[in-house]
């Protein structure tokens, strides 16, 4: 039997799972670790905490299972996208990795979009200047940290860094790539015209693969370290939303998913190029050979709950820990006591900013409507639908561009809520899917890994054999009918906010 790895390096921590050629999941591993908010609005990490989890975890996967590492055809990489990893003349991090969600740069994308012009950006990297990116990170170290920039010989994305590690190599791939600002998106290589109009070198940049591809493979240094076999092929991979579609068998036209991690995304698959003017959504390459997918997302999903179980539910974390279940599961039994539009209360998810589709990094959170008759179990319900609602602006934006989606599949931590997919379902008023296989992006690089070795010939060949239908969630009309009069309010409420917001980031 032939095994497969994949790597997710996620925000919150990285999971390990390996798995046998025909996908099911034979030992897994997740190793946590902080996310340092130095200041309101910066996010960031060690990338030497992603490696320690990285090894900590293959080799925790490779003791359990008993499989002989020989076996192990290929490992493939997903992770947390946009976060700027810089290298200095002798491989040595510069400075910690500045993280997607960081919202430090409002300056850097008005230079970025002064110096390559509105409409040529979305031309060349099918986005406008966002925040997030890679690029105004980039500026950023630049303009703030010189000496730093100055220090920079490489400059790599988080799974990239690990890739790296692993095998030696600077490479990168498409999916992961686009999310950087640099890539030519239609033509699936770096831009020199933007380079060139930023003054970021390309001889920093990594080599550019498609995501089956292989990249390189395992040293032996990484051998004696984590258990695999020198030699072992790493393929390209893909960002954490390109890997889960593999993961969920999104790889043909007409199919979607929402995913409820950290960050919220709805993403769908597209064989042409689909590009929002507006900016509202992005348009990145993904992990299908040749084809690119839109993604809207939504800044706090996972997060805003996580957030609100950390700071708010210790009684649930402490009774959680008792009975052996995972919070989520009684702050989930607490929403379901909550009528919908949780008592007239309405969350705003804005706690980093918002991306789709008001891309201001200076919104941040609310809870309006709040009253003394409400309780905890109010506000649990609250930040779920706001998150919900959230979403909804998401497919509302495709639905604009007339990106046809026929199938919706559900995943990420928040995914596995019926509750929250229900909401899903009402809110989009269609069904909501899930898979038998619960392992999304690990499974979606696994599987990428196992098209570079042969195993499969290709990703939409790998998805049939092993993607497994599961639930499916319906709408309910008179939910949809509930939701559509609070989802009608949740829309005017950042529009009437967004001077204040804009003023108390000045202060
Ligand atoms: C996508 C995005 C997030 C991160 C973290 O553009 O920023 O989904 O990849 O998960």
């Amino acid at each position: 039997m032939a095994y497969i790895l994949g790597v997710d390096i996620g925000t919150s921590g990285t999971k390990t799972v390996l798995f046998s050629e025909d996908g099911v999941p034979v030992a897994s591993a997740t190793y946590e670790y902080p996310l340092y908010t130095p200041q309101n609005g910066y996010a960031e990490q060690e990338p030497l905490d992603w490696w320690n989890a990285v090894v900590n975890g293959i080799k925790q996967v490779i003791h359990e299972s008993g499989v002989i590492a020989s076996e192990i055809k290929g490992v493939g990489l997903s992770g947390q996208m946009h976060g700027l990893v810089m290298l200095d003349k002798d491989n040595n991090v510069i400075r910690r990795s500045i993280i997607w969600c960081d919202q430090r740069t409002a300056k850097e994308v008005v230079e970025i979009t002064n110096k390559v012009g509105a409409d040529r950006l979305i031309d060349i990297t099918a986005n406008p200047a966002i925040t997030g990116f890679t690029a105004a990170k980039i500026m950023w170290v630049k303009n703030n940290e010189p000496e730093n920039y100055e220090k920079c010989r490489h400059i790599l994305l988080p799974k990239d860094y690990i890739r790296f590690m692993l095998t030696g190599e600077y490479a990168t791939e498409v999916s992961d790539a686009s999310g950087m600002q640099l890539l030519d998106i239609p033509n699936r290589c770096w831009s020199d015209e933007v380079l060139d109009k930023l003054g970021i070198d390309k001889s920093l940049l990594a080599k550019v693969y498609e995501s089956p591809e292989i990249t390189g493979r395992i040293t032996k240094r990484v051998a004696e370290l984590t258990g695999l076999a020198e030699g072992t092929i790493v393929v390209g991979g893909a960002g954490d939303n390109a890997a889960a579609a593999v993961g969920t068998g999104v790889v043909e036209d007409g199919k979607a998913f929402t995913t409820i991690g950290s960050s919220g995304v709805v993403f769908a698959h597209t064989s042409d190029i689909s590009i929002d003017k507006k900016g509202r959504v992005h348009t990145f390459c993904c992990a299908v050979p040749n084809c690119w997918h839109v993604m809207g997302v939504t800044q706090s999903a996972g997060l805003s709950l996580k957030w609100f179980r950390d700071n708010l539910c210790w009684s649930e974390m402490e009774t959680a820990l008792n009975m052996g279940v995972d919070p989520y599961y009684l702050t989930d039994k607490e929403a379901m006591e909550v009528p919908i539009g949780a008592n007239r209360l309405i969350y705003l998810p804005y706690l980093n900013g918002e991306r789709t589709p008001h891309l201001d990094p200076n919104c941040r959170g609310a809870f309006v409507g709040l009253s003394t008759m409400h309780k905890k179990k109010d506000m649990i319900r609250a930040v779920m639908e706001g998150v919900s609602y959230s979403l909804r602006d998401c497919v509302e934006v495709m639905r604009e561009m007339q990106i046809n989606v026929t199938d919706m599949m559900a995943c990420g931590g928040g995914g596995s809520s019926p509750l929250w997919r229900q909401m899903l379902a009402d809110l989009y008023a269609c069904p909501v899917k899930t898979t038998q296989n619960k392992e999304g992006p690990a499974l979606g690089v696994a599987l990428l890994a196992a098209v570079g070795a042969g195993i499969y010939s290709s990703v939409p060949e790998a998805c049939k054999a092993v993607i497994l239908p599961d639930k499916v969630q319906n709408p309910i009309e008179e939910n949809t009918k509930e939701y559509e009069k609070v989802y009608a309010v949740y829309k005017k409420l950042y529009p009437a906010m967004k001077s204040c917001f804009n003023e108390l980031a000045n202060i």
